[in-house]
């Protein structure tokens, strides 16, 4: 087959010669060669299956055919850019419009998420006239310059935070300032942005955005306390600066409940720019940006085109309408929030059952499990956060960590993830987690003897 041309030990020795050790590995230690994907899940060069429980991007399902086909059809017909009429981009803006509240009504089309990132801020700074961003603590914004910028969890390895980034505390019930025993976490974890926003206009400089993920996943799987974003978008507005949600990991029917996570926050809260990339084109690079009129107006006022070679092509829109099709036709909201509130209680007998499970957090198909090595403290598991997705990994199981303390065991599997799933990764998960036990109590026995 094609993508198996040569022995694993071979490509893997290609792979380190040619490419920049930048480009990091699942699994450095014994890496796996994927070589064919289905559903939920990969198969290896040898044949072995494993089950996918963190792809969020093969959102319908990895080579779903519905979308491999649309994508093949427009192929064959046409595929240019955007300066040109075609009905592909203006169905795929229709059908995202529908999604959204009607405020949200102007869509500009990229290739990644971080394109998406990078057009809002320059949006946001457009439309305001001020230069400043907000963001929250370990929060990933993407990989280019600007983003970096704006990212936590990679400017601080890297050469610092910049003058222009101010840094709120990531709203964290379990770990973080204010926990589950606040009365009022949202408007707690408000008053730091509100704390944040005085401080920046005390020394005259002015905000042009808060970016936040709706659910902050590098952060560890947190989710935002209810009302939150509602008071830090007053803070915001009352500064002139706009509200970007960052829905590239958490979006379009993830979270179970809603098709948006900025919409878990209540029905009252809507965002000035929203921005889409990862599962909306299931593998395809798609990315988009959804703003308000006024937003656009005011970028379309400096008379400069937007343009973009490959963002809204013929082939991505018919890729972005069959992934919209195919969520609709197989109710796959709705079995995210089925599926997902099972494995959410199974993994809650697991935590009455496992001291080092701290926290069980999570909604539809984005759950995250913070391992801790004792309650007292809370403090990161890390360790043998690790040391369960290494042994995941053996029963051919993808399983990965988040968080700072990369202590977190995320689950956000493609969509299509099931029930029997969800009982087989859990019923591992125990044996380990209790092997584990075994293991650490047979230590303390020894260390007691003397
Ligand atoms: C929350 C979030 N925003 C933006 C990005 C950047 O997306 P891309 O890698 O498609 O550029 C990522 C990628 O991991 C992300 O997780």
């Amino acid at each position: 087959m094609a993508a198996d041309r040569r022995g694993k030990a071979e490509t893997l020795a290609l792979r380190r010669r040619l490419l920049s050790d930048s480009c990091r590995l699942f699994y450095p230690e014994d890496p796996i060669k994927i070589v064919r994907g289905q559903g939920q899940y990969l198969y290896d060069e040898q044949g072995a299956e494993y089950l996918d429980c963190v792809n969020n991007v093969a959102h319908v399902g990895h080579c779903h055919p519905l979308v491999v086909r649309a994508a093949h059809e427009q192929n064959q017909v046409l595929n240019t850019n955007s300066r040109y009429l075609h009905d592909n981009i203006v169905d795929y803006a229709q059908r995202l419009s529908e999604t959204l509240p009607e405020k949200l009504s102007v869509f500009y089309f990229l290739n990644s998420g971080s394109e998406a990132n990078d057009l809002a801020l320059r949006l946001a700074r457009q439309y305001t006239g001020h230069w400043d961003v907000v963001v929250l603590d370990h929060a990933y914004h993407g990989h280019l310059s600007s983003l970096i910028d704006i990212s936590p969890y990679k400017f601080r390895d890297l050469d610092g935070q910049k003058e222009w980034v101010h840094v709120a505390p990531l709203p964290d019930t379990y770990r973080g300032l204010y926990r589950e025993d606040h009365p009022n976490p949202a408007g707690a974890y408000a008053s730091e942005v509100e704390r944040v926003v005085n401080s920046i206009q005390e020394k005259g400089r002015k905000i042009a955005a808060f970016f936040a993920e709706s659910l902050p996943s590098v952060g560890g799987q947190i989710i935002p306390p209810a009302g939150f974003f509602q008071e830090v978008a007053e803070h915001i507005h009352r500064a002139g600066g706009v509200f970007v949600a960052d829905e590239i990991q958490v979006g379009f029917g993830r979270v179970g409940q809603h098709f948006w996570a900025f919409q878990l926050q209540g029905e009252d809260f809507v965002p000035d720019i929203v921005t889409m990339g990862k599962s909306i084109g299931n593998g395809h690079p798609v990315a988009c940006v959804a703003t308000t009129q006024a937003v656009a107006r005011a970028f379309e006022a400096t008379g400069v085109e937007y343009f973009n070679t490959f963002g809204g092509s013929p082939v991505s829109c018919a890729v972005g309408l069959a992934v919209l099709d195919v969520l609709e036709k197989e109710q796959l909201q709705a079995h995210a929030a089925s599926v997902g509130s099972f494995l959410m209680e199974l993994l809650r007998q697991q935590k009455a059952k496992h001291p080092i499970i701290g926290d069980v957090r999570g909604t539809g198909l984005f759950i995250g499990v913070d391992l801790i090595k004792d309650e007292a403290t809370r403090t990161p598991a890390t360790e043998e956060a690790n040391y369960v997705v290494s042994r995941m990994k053996e029963n051919y199981i993808l399983l990965s960590t988040d968080g700072p303390g990369r202590n977190v065991l995320k689950f956000k599997p493609p969509m299509c993830f099931s029930v029997d799933n969800a009982r087989h990764v859990v019923a591992k998960m125990d044996a380990i987690l209790t092997n584990m036990e075994e293991k650490v109590r047979s230590c303390e026995t020894l260390r007691l003897q003397p």
